[in-house]
């Protein structure tokens, strides 16, 4: 929950505010100054299509990149500081609604899978609600003809956003939208409920998946396709998920009835603990804590959506706060799940799952380097100079990425993992 919708919508709402504001005093003052001093040496910044990458623009070489050049990373961190445009969702929606143009002119049509890959399909769940063009390059970082993939998006969520997410369906035959929409509140049930529309609509797919990964959008890929299918084949049918016990801080979430009440209107709810004490949960069930991301084996989804138990200790954590940071955690815990997980088993910490790849704040330069974008609550957003950090850490999904923060690390991702999938499936 945390990682892709605001924590405090008040306070997220007057960062942005302030950054927005600080940013576009800062390109100002850096126009000014370039007018006056470097006016010959600054090409202007063209919008962005596919055929001309903004690495290529301004002679950026990713593999420079990748190798830590500090030529190549100075002209990243210059090209940072310039308003970098971005397509809008209007944009987005205008580009799918010729779909022959659109799969041709990003390079649908250019994927290539090994036959390893198309016997182990992969299932995804991507619950967005904003942001189009960057949906639109993790479904591309993240497509294979022979794959499925289910996008939630949110009720609350503007009409070009929309009408971009039906643009990608239309256009991609083994992309649909969920039959079921939520109105997502952050860190209510109803989030949980979004991957949970997206889950069963797959499990209906005549795809036969094997793994099913969900994503928020600003998650980006670490592994191609191809690579990514080598490392599920290893798990042996396990799923891999984070999954700890829970500190008494994280227990009160569960332990209180919450309520959903207006933060500033009544589109954005939160919800707010009350005084009234919840039972304990059903089943005598040991409770866990992690993370709301996933990578499940099929027969873990086939068990969630049959159990009753499950069933039980969904509707138990109806009231409580950000249920999908418990529930998948503790039901891997749970007795006769595939490839169940003892309670006595030691935690599985978020380093340990190779799920979702987070930097937070404070455990930099323990944990991992110091982040080299900027941080929003504690998050880091990389930047270009963790290209190699991130590739080769050895998780498979980060968070967070965003072109506006550092629109060279996401290039420069799609470019590596592009000649990945381009080597490995071909190798085969
Ligand atoms: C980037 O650099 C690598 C190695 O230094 C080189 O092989 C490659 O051709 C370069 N790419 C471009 C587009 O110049
Ligand atoms: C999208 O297309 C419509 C009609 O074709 C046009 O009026 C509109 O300006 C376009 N919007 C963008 C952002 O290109």
């Amino acid at each position: 929950m945390r990682r892709c919708v605001g924590r405090k919508w008040r306070k997220s709402r007057l960062f942005i505010f302030m950054s927005a504001l600080a940013f576009f005093c800062l390109v100002i003052r850096y126009a000014k100054v370039c007018e006056n001093i470097c006016l010959s040496t600054t090409e202007p910044s063209a919008p962005q299509t596919n055929r001309q990458r903004l690495t290529e623009q301004h002679g950026i070489n990713c593999s420079d990149i990748y190798d830590m050049d500090p030529v190549a990373l100075g002209k990243s961190l210059s090209l940072r500081r310039r308003a970098v445009p971005v397509l809008d969702d209007e944009d987005i929606a205008n580009a799918t609604s010729d779909c022959g143009l659109y799969l041709a002119s990003k390079g649908y049509r250019s994927v290539h899978t090994s036959a390893a890959e198309q016997e182990f399909p992969l299932a995804y769940s991507l619950v967005v609600h904003k942001d189009a063009a960057m949906v639109e390059r993790i479904l591309r970082a993240i497509y294979v003809p022979q794959n499925i993939y289910c996008i939630h998006y949110d009720l609350k969520s503007s009409p070009h956003f929309i009408a971009a997410m039906k643009g990608l369906a239309h256009c991609l035959p083994n992309v649909f939208i969920s039959s079921r929409l939520e109105r997502v509140q952050y860190a209510s049930i109803t989030r949980l409920l979004a991957d949970l529309n997206c889950l069963s609509d797959l499990m209906e797919s005549p795809v036969k998946w094997k793994y099913a990964i969900n994503l928020c959008g600003q998650d980006f890929p670490l592994r191609s396709n191809a690579e990514l299918v080598e490392e599920l084949k290893a798990l042996k049918g396990a799923s891999m998920l984070e999954s700890v016990r829970p500190s008494e801080l994280k227990k009160q979430r569960y332990s209180y009835r919450y309520e959903l009440k207006n933060a500033q209107s009544q589109y954005h709810q939160i919800p707010v603990k009350t005084d009234q004490a919840k039972p304990p949960p059903p089943h005598n069930i040991q409770m866990f804590v992690g993370s709301a991301y996933f990578t499940l084996s099929r027969e873990f989804v086939s068990f969630v959506q049959s159990s009753p138990l499950v069933k039980d200790f969904l509707s138990w954590s109806e009231d409580t706060y950000s249920p999908d940071e418990h529930f998948w955690a503790t039901l891997i815990r749970f007795p006769g799940i595939p490839s169940e997980v003892l309670p006595s088993h030691p935690d599985i910490s978020d380093m340990l799952s190779k799920t979702r790849l987070v930097k937070w704040q404070y455990m930099e330069g323990s944990l991992y380097p110091s982040c080299t974008g900027i941080h929003v609550r504690s998050v880091c957003i990389y930047g270009a100079a963790e290209l190699r950090w991130l590739l080769n850490e050895g998780h498979w999904f980060a968070n967070k990425l965003d072109p506006r923060v550092d629109p060279v690390l996401v290039e420069c991702l799609e470019e590596k993992l592009e000649e990945r999938q381009r080597g490995m499936s071909t190798a085969h």
